[in-house]
């Protein structure tokens, strides 16, 4: 399934329970008719899933995914959800290596290939996170950082399954503070990832993959990043939280 530009994720992170999810779907779908011409996906709390899905019933155009899972199918892994039990949810996406998990929870390279593996295997779509930290910008390291990223993450994937992926490009030093990377920025690193997939999976698939922008996204810097060529999307954290502004950044007319 190929998948529509743009694309719009809505990362909650650890925020809105299953109340707070039900008040958002209802306040958000009368600001957000039905839509054939995007792709907008939810990543709620995990335990907030079932409540936004019954709330959506009939929004087939909202999509939902997972924000972390682990890599073993099942099995005694108390606390873990793994891509099976997200697929049997009504996740159809899930993001792998966001950098809260490499950052805050520890993460590695290969970690994240063994999840972005497990997830495609289950027939869900890996959003695979990548981006350098502040340092690593300084230090003139940005496109060593992404290359390396990209390279692995993909590393386990067969071409058919590297086809139906999506890459979201976040720096970490512009998620949550308000320091968004310019357009142009974004662009660059985006093309540089878009050239990684085209010797990957060839010109047409590559194409076709959304390769989406995080950090600090806005409904007063949406349409600045969603103008630059090689942007097909953006994965919006903060500003995700709030129905209003999430449906308006979900409305910015595509380029
Ligand atoms: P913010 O939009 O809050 O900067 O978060 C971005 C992000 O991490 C999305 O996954």
């Amino acid at each position: 399934m190929r998948l529509v530009k743009p694309f719009f994720g809505g990362n909650w992170k650890m925020n809105h329970g299953p109340r707070a999810a039900r008040r958002f779907v209802e306040e958000f779908t009368a600001l957000f008719p039905p839509s054939q011409d995007r792709t907008v996906v939810f990543f709620p709390p995990a335990v907030s899933l079932a409540e936004f899905r019954t709330a959506a019933a009939g929004r087939e155009d909202l999509l939902v995914g997972l924000q972390d899972v682990y890599w073993e199918p099942s099995g005694a892994f108390t606390g873990s959800i793994s891509a099976p039990l997200a697929k049997d949810a009504g996740a159809t996406f899930v993001i792998a290596g966001h950098s809260e998990r490499r950052h805050v929870f520890g993460d590695s390279d290969e970690d994240v290939v063994r999840k972005v593996a497990a997830i495609s295997a289950a027939g869900l779509t890996p959003v695979l996170c990548v981006g350098e930290l502040l340092e690593e910008r300084d230090r003139g390291e940005v496109e060593s950082v992404v290359t390396r990223q990209v390279e692995i993450g993909l590393s386990q994937l067969q071409a058919e399954e590297a086809e139906r992926i999506v890459v979201a490009y976040e720096p970490v030093w512009a998620i949550g503070t308000g320091r968004t990377a310019s357009a142009e920025d974004a662009n660059e690193v985006h093309e540089l990832i878009r050239g990684m997939l085209v010797e990957r999976v060839g010109s047409a698939a590559a194409r076709a993959i959304p390769i989406i922008y995080g950090g600090s996204v806005k409904t007063s810097n949406i349409e600045e990043l969603l103008a630059a060529p090689e942007i097909d999307g953006v994965l919006v954290g903060g500003a995700s939280l709030s129905p209003k502004d999430f449906a308006q950044i979900c409305r910015t007319v595509w380029r």
